[in-house]
């Protein structure tokens, strides 16, 4: 293990059990406020509607206008409302988007947040809030966006599709894997890192088999948990940058992309990552199979895409993404060159397997 290291806690208190969404007022009291403005995107409007019914009185209304990439007007208008209403707290119940519009109201607002996330997306665990205006967005990270609670429902999984369950899920994972070979990893990041990856690939042939599985559902929200704790406590590498521009630049979709390119940076990096190869290798199984290959496997066995050029990628934007992501560098176990990423890139173009090492 490494000698040094630096673990700054993030002071989160999370709350998980199947069913919990009907705690939600003891979350409230437990926070010591009143009533709370429930957040939603348009698409998960009932389920908001649901939660504020179910609160009663304890619900100052409904706010469904939540959005990709968290639009300034959108977020303004939210904290208008929940100042009309006399909120004096909100609810996120959602995904990415509804938990980024929550962080951008405690940005400017002294409103406690308590999060419901309904994806494996682990936004709810970080201190990273985003904002788009006139077209651009800006991110940074401020504790004081952490939402005060977070309340993880299992339950609320069952809508997540099977084959939205899979590339959630290895989204999730690939913020453990960046975690495992971070600059800024530590012992107790290792340990949640290795356990979320452990869960959520032993849940998801189990929610394949039957999306209402239960337990299936509960082990992968638990690793999804961990996964974004992870996300949260350090800072992402090659992954990151590439799936950054994909997602940027040529607006591939977000999980299925991160989904194709995870097992070949995992393959680019964990020859010079052996504490993060070895977290994995356990990790995932697959006895003497390197973590790339054996993800890899598992990926395409799991019926997820393998492919870039599958997501509507040209082979001409290879070259665009390799630019991107080398003019400017950061923290990496295996050093990024032109000819490293753009074999990389070729290979989850072309839907190819990682190279075994
Ligand atoms: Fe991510």
């Amino acid at each position: 293990m490494s000698e040094q290291f630096v673990y700054d806690a993030l002071p989160m208190r999370v709350r998980f059990a199947a069913g919990s969404l009907r705690a939600l007022a003891d979350e409230m009291d437990h926070l010591g406020v009143r009533r709370a403005l429930v957040l939603a995107t348009p698409e998960q409007s009932d389920l908001a509607a649901e939660v504020a019914l179910s609160l009663g009185r304890r619900a100052a209304g409904v706010f469904a206008e939540a959005r990709m990439h968290v639009p300034v007007e959108v977020a303004r208008t939210a904290r208008e409302v929940a100042q009309r209403l006399d909120a004096d707290s909100c609810i996120a119940v959602g995904g990415g988007s509804t938990v980024g519009l929550g962080k951008a109201i405690a940005l400017e607002s002294s409103l406690p947040i308590i999060a419901v996330p309904t994806t494996y997306a682990g936004s709810e665990m970080t201190p990273i809030w985003g904002l788009t205006e006139n077209g651009e967005k800006r991110t940074g990270r401020d504790r004081r966006v952490l939402p005060a609670s977070v309340v993880y429902d299992p339950d609320l999984t069952f809508s997540l599709p099977a084959d939205i369950s899979v590339t959630s899920a290895v989204n999730a994972m690939a913020h453990a894997v960046e975690a495992l070979y971070a600059p800024d990893t530590s012992p107790i990041i290792s340990l949640m890192a290795q356990d979320g990856v452990r869960a959520l690939a032993s849940a998801v042939p189990e929610i394949i088999a039957d999306p209402t599985n239960r337990a299936a559902r509960e082990t992968a929200l638990y690793g999804a948990w961990l996964c974004g704790a992870c996300l949260g406590a350090t800072t992402m590498s090659l992954h990151h940058k590439i799936c950054h521009a994909l997602g940027g630049t040529l607006d591939l979709p977000h999980a299925p992309s991160h989904t194709v390119v995870l097992p070949h940076v995992l393959a680019y990096n964990q020859d010079s990552a052996p504490q993060a190869r070895a977290a994995l290798s356990s990790a995932l199984g697959g006895d003497e199979e390197a973590p790339a290959t054996r993800l890899w496997d598992l990926i395409r066995a799991w019926g997820a895409p393998t492919s870039l050029h599958a997501l509507g990628m040209k082979g001409d934007d290879i070259a665009t993404v390799v630019a991107q992501v080398l003019a400017r560098p950061y923290a990496n176990p295996t050093p990024v060159t032109e000819e490293g990423l753009t074999g990389l890139l070729t290979r989850a173009w072309a839907g190819k397997p990682p190279p075994a090492s």
